[in-house]
């Protein structure tokens, strides 16, 4: 939710600025704005709508080798021009751009800035506003900006440019992400490393209430009340072609054809050199001690958990429950004695799952992070990261991130088994390179997958999934994914719920998409299609090889009963794709959403 980026160095900012914000879209996509500074004062650009509106608004003589900007999720006031970063203090000396939400905005409000003239309807805008009044009060910038974030409660990364000293960008941070990244003569501040690729890939990471003082030749951490903090930098390892659409006409398409190799990478990535499973002791003994695990996560992240908790139980005998972390943070049920909790999610930044981890620590509960971003705000802050290898997702809808879960908790779960005495013949390793053959025979379908949609969709107004057990959560995945990227009103049901309300939605022509790849249940499940198609429902059946009917749309390949859901999803995932794409959808970056949600 929002991206910031800034830039101090000799090239020109503002190509630097919009190129970084172009690569953070995928974190908030309705607003854009950047400032950059020069001997004739600081210039403010910003725009409704997408970066490439912004690069048109942008002044292209403005020269400049220092700057910030800003991409925007709205939180609070609606997106508009007005309401886009940067905001400006009232004497326009102080240029802001924030990522985050501020809670005690109307407090601040009320009780430093009473008399001064709100010009936008964002929290953002008081940050900007305090540290002209600290500054109006004698402080530096520097202590005026440690003051006003010592008064913020919420969360922020934000950057912050003074007209009277445009050779220094003053940075803070609570609880969002933020990144500097370090070159010569150069440094450069971001929401996430990617946007900054272009200029370098070793990077600080800044913790909590900690403020930067980022010059060309010197970036300085400090804590709040002044100290400074000595911090190594790394070096990122992401291939800047990962981030590229290549010749793809989305991000999309390139993450659902890429699961063949993430399964591949993982399978390399967890194997040792005996080819037994390769994981961290401290995980193994983590969830060996637990009698309960808790699973929490969000969208798609919560759908990969049902399945987790599926693969644990059945595989190593915990008990696990699954909860949606928005519930969970304010509905907590009864603990176990010894609970574990797993935190699953691509970014590792959603704020849903922090509380609940932040509640957890606060408990002495141990945590375990599964992640695409081990770098992440979850991985930093929990006892031990799993990384799912996926390389980079940038499509707002996650594809290769929720199979990569999957399959790590697999690999967890058999590792836990083994650990914990469970004789078990599956053989993750070796079943997810199974997996991965039989996802590249979906992804070489495409055409298939297209006229499917085309079939079923074009012109519907909803749709449904049913399936019964594992079948049943990729059905809620496959819904979720049609959605939010092609609108259609779309739900997962498990199919024996049906008559007990649903099925009164189904009319004459409504397609009901019908998973069936475990054999304990196709039958039931053909029976619930059955039921449908008597009241008119157009029936599309998705089922494998073993259990599948001459009538079945599409059939799979067969892979372990256990991992079906990694290859079932894909489908799925393919005819949201290409619904979306029939509609004019903007696949990519679905409206209304954001890639990573760092808001409650
Ligand atoms: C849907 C989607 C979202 C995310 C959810 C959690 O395609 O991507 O539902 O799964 O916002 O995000 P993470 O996994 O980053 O915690």
């Amino acid at each position: 939710m929002c991206g910031i980026v800034g830039y101090i160095g000799t090239a020109d900012a503002k190509e630097i600025l919009l190129r970084g914000l172009e690569k953070l879209e995928y974190r908030g996509y309705d607003s854009a704005g950047i400032a950059v500074a020069n001997e004739k004062g600081v210039h403010v650009y910003k725009e409704k709508g997408r970066i490439a509106a912004l690069r048109e608004a942008v002044d292209p003589m403005q020269q400049s080798d220092v700057g910030i900007g800003h991409t925007r999720w709205a939180t609070h006031g609606v997106p508009s021009q007005l309401n886009a970063h940067p905001h400006q203090s009232s004497n326009s000396r102080f240029t802001i751009v924030h990522n985050g939400v501020i809670e005690n905005y109307e407090q601040i409000r009320r009780e430093f800035l009473p008399n001064v003239n709100m010009v936008s309807d964002t929290d953002t805008e008081i940050i900007v506003q305090l540290v002209e009044v600290f500054s109006k009060d004698g402080l530096s910038t520097e202590q005026a900006f440690r003051k006003t974030l010592s008064q913020l409660e919420g969360s922020y990364a934000t950057a912050l440019i003074d007209d009277e000293d445009r050779e220094t960008i003053y940075v803070g941070k609570n609880k969002s992400p933020l990144l500097i990244g370090l070159s010569d003569g150069v440094n450069v501040v971001a929401s996430d490393a990617m946007a900054m690729l272009q200029v370098t890939n070793e990077f600080v990471e800044i913790e909590d209430k900690e403020v930067v003082i980022v010059t060309r030749g010197e970036v300085q951490i400090k804590k709040l009340n002044g100290e400074e903090v000595d911090r190594d930098s790394y070096i990122a390892e992401i291939d800047s072609t990962d981030i590229e659409k290549g010749t793809y006409p989305h991000f999309m398409l390139k993450e659902i054809e890429e699961q063949p190799f993430v399964m591949r990478n993982i399978i390399t990535k967890y194997k040792d050199e005996h080819d037994n499973i390769k994981l961290d002791e401290n995980v193994r003994n983590a969830v060996t001690a637990a009698d309960r695990i808790y699973i929490i996560a969000a969208g798609t992240s919560y759908h990969s958990g049902l399945v987790g908790k599926e693969l644990i139980e059945k595989i190593a005998n915990i008990p696990v429950e699954t909860h949606i972390a928005s519930e969970f943070l304010y509905n907590m049920p009864l603990l176990s004695k010894k609970p574990l909790f797993i935190f699953i999610s691509q970014s590792g930044e959603t704020a849903d799952l922090r509380g609940v981890l932040v509640n957890a620590k606060n408990m002495g509960h141990p945590s375990l992070t599964i992640t695409n971003v081990p770098g992440s705000t979850l991985s930093r802050e929990s006892d031990y990261t799993l990384h799912t290898y996926a390389g980079p997702e940038i499509a707002v809808a996650s594809t290769k991130a929720y199979t990569a879960q999957m399959a790590v908790m697999a690999i967890l779960a058999v590792d836990a088994a083994r650990a914990g005495g469970v004789t078990i013949e599956f053989d993750p390793l070796q079943e997810l390179a199974i997996v991965a053959n039989a996802m590249e025979i979906f992804t070489n379908q495409k055409e298939e997958m297209e006229e499917v949609a085309r079939n079923y969709l074009s012109v519907s107004r909803n749709c449904f999934f049913i399936g019964r057990s594992m079948d049943y959560h990729v059905c809620l995945e496959g819904a979720l994914k049609l959605k939010e990227i092609s609108y259609i009103q779309a739900e997962g049901f498990a199919g024996g719920e049906l008559k007990h309300g649903t099925i009164a939605l189904i009319e004459e022509g409504t397609p009901v998409i019908g998973l069936a790849t475990q054999k304990g249940v196709s039958l039931n499940i053909r029976g619930n299609m059955k039921e449908v198609v008597a009241r008119g429902a157009n029936p599309c059946f998705i089922s494998m090889e073993g259990c599948e009917h001459e009538e079945d749309k599409i059939v799979m390949p067969k892979v372990h009963e256990y991992l079906t859901p990694l290859v079932s999803v894909i489908p799925m995932q393919l005819i949201s794709y290409y619904a979306a794409l029939h509609r004019g959808c903007d696949v990519d970056k679905p409206r209304n959403l954001a890639k990573s949600v760092t808001v409650e």
